[in-house]
């Protein structure tokens, strides 16, 4: 028997009408605030990530489905959406168009070679906003209502963390001064955080080793060193959600895992999954455009991980529908195509048993597949030109022309 890859699943009955319905929900909810569906190809060239997400990063240093094509050329599963977006942004030229504010969003499977574990698959499922053009800290403050509201409507708790980044200005000095404290107390860090004060020392701090945050407890805070600007939009965000409602905690240590990032970050936790807690994640990315080539154009945006919130969400009571056709004698099955037919094209699910069989056979294969209506012919039915149907939520039943079937609605 083949199996699905490690970490990759399918998605079957409640599973693939909970995706659809989270997707279908956030797609409306993401409509409402002026975003637009775009959709980019799975597959890009590495160099893609490598230049966004970044080379220190684990996602491009570790976990790449990374391969050369037949083409040769060197090609990798997407890890995430928001480079694909970005690259697809600037190959439309939309960078040229100055002033003017782009807003998308997509979802779709991302693929990480992680070490699968609850919570943590290879193969996984997004959805992802990204938008273009709107440098003013209300944009940031709006995606995090979005995701609120996308939560709230699907029914799902959560709890908010931000930070600030900080800018091309106020990132570097800060970065030193980490690097200095950091190399002090070296000798106590883990080896990871060891070779991050190299590579990527801002990383460091979300370390999950404890003696590690110990350690950190004396290390500089980004919020305490941002410039006036930074501090200004960080300030005026902290006082939008405020106002808002929106509870929100300010977490110095909350730096994202990937490099792009620049501004304010965020992350949505969920304390009812397990180790795997975060549900969402986003943050500013205003050098990205240029990095990938474009003309520097503000950026933000977020990704739900939907798998994360897969058992979490509240699905609205499922009620009966549509139709059931079946037959008790073979020379009455023709007639039911022609009648399903009449019924799909009125916009109603019906579906037709071929195999005659006993009434009660139909009428439990008409609740197996929630039916709201069970229509079958049988000797008497096929003989008057006649139909039996029972209304399954009524538990009502009557016979009636098989031409006026509408009129039992
Ligand atoms: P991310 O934080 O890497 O951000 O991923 C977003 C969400 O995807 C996470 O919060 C988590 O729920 C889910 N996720 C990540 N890895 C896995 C996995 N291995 N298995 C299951 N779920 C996972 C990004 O990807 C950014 N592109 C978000 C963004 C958009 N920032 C700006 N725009």
């Amino acid at each position: 028997m083949i199996n699905a890859l490690r970490g990759m699943k399918d998605l079957i009955f409640e599973e693939a009408e909970r995706y659809r319905y989270i997707t279908e929900t956030a797609a409306r909810i993401a409509q409402n605030y002026g975003f637009s569906y775009i959709e980019t190809p799975i597959l890009e060239e590495t160099r893609l990530f490598k230049r966004s997400v970044g080379e220190s990063s684990d996602i491009v240093g570790k976990e790449m489905y990374q391969f050369t094509d037949k083409g040769g050329n060197d090609v990798c599963l997407r890890p995430e959406g928001t480079a694909g977006v970005v690259r697809a942004f600037i190959q439309a030229k939309l960078d040229r168009q100055q002033g003017q504010k782009y807003r998308f969003f997509y979802f779709g499977p991302m693929f990480r070679y992680e070490r699968p574990q609850k919570g943590r698959l290879r193969q996984f499922h997004q959805f992802g906003v990204e938008s273009f053009g709107e440098a003013a800290v209300e944009e940031d403050f709006t995606l995090i209502q979005m995701l609120a509201d996308i939560f709230d409507t699907l029914g799902i708790r959560y709890s908010v963390k931000i930070n600030s980044l900080g800018c091309k200005e106020c990132m570097p000095p800060y970065r030193e001064s980490l690097v200095s404290h950091l190399q002090d107390i070296e000798d106590g860090l883990c080896e990871d955080c060891r070779r991050r004060i190299a590579t990527n020392p801002i990383r460091v701090l979300d370390c999950k080793n404890e003696s590690c945050q110990n350690l950190l407890k004396e290390a500089p805070r980004i919020t305490d060193n941002l410039c006036e600007k930074c501090d200004r939009d960080f300030a005026r965000l902290k006082h939008l959600l405020s106002e808002s409602g929106i509870p929100y905690e300010v977490d110095a240590n909350l730096v994202r895992g990937l490099d792009y990032y620049s501004g304010t970050a965020f992350e949505f936790v969920s304390d009812e999954i397990g180790a795997q807690s975060a549900i969402a994640g986003g943050g500013r990315y205003d050098r990205l455009v240029e990095f990938l080539d474009g003309r520097p154009t503000p950026g933000i945006g977020f990704a739900i991980g939907i798998e994360r919130i897969m058992e979490l969400v509240q699905m609205p009571e499922k009620s009966r529908e549509g139709w059931y056709l079946g037959a008790m004698l073979p020379e009455a099955v023709e007639s039911l195509l022609d009648l399903a037919h009449k019924r799909r094209e009125a916009g109603e699910k019906t579906v037709v048993e071929y195999t005659p069989k006993s009434l009660k056979a139909h009428l439990k294969g008409a609740d197996k597949i929630g039916a709201r209506y069970c229509a079958v012919i049988g000797e008497d039915e096929l003989a008057n030109g006649t139909i039996w149907v029972k209304d399954l939520e009524e538990k009502s039943e009557r016979v009636a022309p098989i031409e006026s079937l509408e009129s039992l609605i």
